[in-house]
């Protein structure tokens, strides 16, 4: 169990190298991304509100990917109502956490 740790937080930190002190902790993520599920988890879902809306996959984004994206949404760079309302609630440990989370996750698994 160690050992797998072990790569996991090197694999982790080659892809949050960039992101200065907040390290992600995909291991806190599950109960961060609860909210998550319910629109990014199905292939293919269509989010209904405020209008019909293509989810994006993000497993298996690059961590940095998905954090970008995440502070874009909170900045108001990126405009989606649903998004920018979740975004505005994470905090940036809760962003890596996430993003160290999605970017284990294999395209294929989800797909
Ligand atoms: C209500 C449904 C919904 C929920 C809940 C939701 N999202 Fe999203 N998310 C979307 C939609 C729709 C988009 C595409 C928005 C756009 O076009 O900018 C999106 C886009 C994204 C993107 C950008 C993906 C890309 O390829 O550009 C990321 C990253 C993301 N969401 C992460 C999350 C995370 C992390 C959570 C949970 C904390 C979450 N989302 C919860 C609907 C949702």
């Amino acid at each position: 169990m160690k050992k797998i740790y072990a790569v996991l937080v090197l694999a982790g930190l080659a892809n949050v190298a960039a992101a200065a002190d907040v390290v992600g902790d995909p291991k806190a993520a599950p109960a961060k991304i609860e909210m998550c599920v319910g629109c990014h988890a199905i292939p293919g879902y269509k989010a209904t509100f405020p209008e019909v809306f293509q989810v994006p996959m993000i497993g298996g984004q690059s961590a940095k990917y998905i954090e970008n994206a995440l502070k874009a949404y909170q900045k108001g760079e990126r405009k989606h109502p649903s998004m920018k309302g979740i975004a505005v609630s994470l905090s940036d440990q809760d962003i890596a956490d996430i993003a160290a989370y999605y970017s284990q996750q294999s395209k294929t698994a989800q797909k």
